[in-house]
């Protein structure tokens, strides 16, 4: 009971954590951008104002413990949006949403709520809503990286960039043939139903380089026709960064962010491959049961650039005590490591009964696997066994890569 305990008043501790990183970020966008909607395919910003404290309430205090809502409307309005009329991006306009007024009072309602629902709600609830909360707070800072600059105030703390104009050299590490855990066992403590089951496989040898690709790297690809990444972008011969506070000159020794396709097709152009999942996971982690890269202590700013150390990335030579066992560098954090794995369940998933279509909406075999995380990643998503995917065409997210060769 004591151990129980603990873990609700660190839950509670995690998610006022978690509430106030959602407020900074809410805070970044000037006022008047509220209504805006800066990725069409997305919703516009009150919308997630409103989602996530939709989301806690659901989770833990409708599903959790069978309450009844005083505010039915709202909850459904903030868990899903208004949908396209059909296949068509979203027609919603600023007029169809409450106020900013009503939102909020909306949201202060539901946190009153989950507050006094925490220490009898279902243990799980409250673990997925504090995660879906953090994976929010990594696709928001996405959708803000598309705003223009003009839409957004860096918060307290905000450190100009001073990025190096030079290519670190890269190099190859070996690893050699052995196993590999994959997924996470059902020991009772919270995971996504993609997680599941843990099971061990064999990988034979391979070589994979020891830092990120660079935009320094890259460079050479795009001089050789391939097009510019999403965050480049070209003004009178000069190539900068779309940083998310501001433009610099292109970073060329920080990872370049780009989509599967692209970071697949700089692989074959270099004679290289895309890791798989088993590799990655392998070069991360090797077969001693470690946690982390550099070990079993928790994550922390001198192993790497995530939980909200910066809004951008940094070079890839920064933070070398976060290598893992086989010296490769910035396997977390820095930017998610795009795989060419197929999203897919492992041998013995269940999709949650709260929360169905949580993966099962994606094992479509139009999703790639990416691991790792980037410097907008909680800490507490850092874990070995966390997937995440996207669409091999998506631009938005903050997806860096290396390569391998067999
Ligand atoms: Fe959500």
């Amino acid at each position: 009971m004591a151990v129980l305990e603990a873990t609700r008043a660190q839950l509670a501790a995690e998610l006022t954590e978690a509430r106030r990183q959602s407020e900074i970020l809410f805070s970044v966008l000037r006022p008047s951008y509220l209504y805006e909607r800066p990725i069409s395919e997305r919703h516009r910003v009150i919308f997630y104002i409103g989602h996530l404290d939709a989301f806690d309430y659901i989770q833990i205090c409708r599903e959790g413990l069978g309450r009844q809502s005083s505010e039915p409307a709202l909850d459904a309005l903030f868990q899903a949006g208004i949908d396209p009329d059909s296949e068509n991006l979203p027609a919603d306009l600023p007029s169809d949403w409450p106020s900013l007024e009503r939102t909020t009072s909306y949201v202060r309602q539901a946190r009153r709520a989950v507050d006094h629902a925490l220490d009898d709600a279902p243990v799980d609830s409250v673990y997925m809503a504090l995660e879906h909360r953090l994976m929010h707070l990594e696709t928001l800072a996405y959708m803000w990286h598309n705003f223009g600059h003009e839409a957004k105030i860096a918060p307290a703390g905000y450190d100009a960039i001073l990025p190096s104009r030079t290519t670190p050299a890269n190099s190859w590490r070996k690893v050699p043939a052995g196993e590999v855990t994959l997924g996470k066992p059902r020991d009772g403590s919270f995971g996504w139903d993609n997680e599941y089951n843990e099971h061990v496989l064999d990988v034979p040898a391979f070589s994979i380089q020891k830092y990120k690709i660079t935009n320094g790297d890259y460079l050479r690809f795009v001089r050789d026709g391939a097009s510019l990444p999403h965050f480049w972008t070209e003004r009178e011969g000069r190539l900068y960064y779309r940083g998310m506070f501001e433009e610099i000159p292109l970073p060329l020794d920080w990872p370049v962010y780009v989509t599967q396709r692209e970071a697949a097709s700089y692989a074959a152009w270099a004679g290289k491959a895309l890791p798989t999942e088993q590799q990655f996971q392998r070069a991360a982690y090797g077969a001693d049961g470690r946690l982390y890269p550099w070990g079993n202590s928790a994550p922390a700013g001198d192993a790497g650039n995530f939980d909200f150390k910066r809004w951008d990335p940094e070079s890839v030579s920064e933070t070398p005590c976060g290598k893992s066992a086989y010296g490769v560098h910035q396997l977390v954090g820095n930017g998610w490591e795009w795989t060419s794995t197929v999203f897919a369940p492992f041998d013995g998933f269940q999709a949650a009964p709260s929360y169905p279509g949580y993966s099962a909406n994606f094992f479509d075999g139009q999703h790639y696997v990416i691991k790792g995380g980037s410097p907008r990643t909680a800490a507490r998503l850092l874990r070995r066994s966390f997937r995440n995917w996207f669409r091999p065409e998506y631009p938005y997210v903050y997806g860096a890569f290396r390569c391998v060769e067999s």
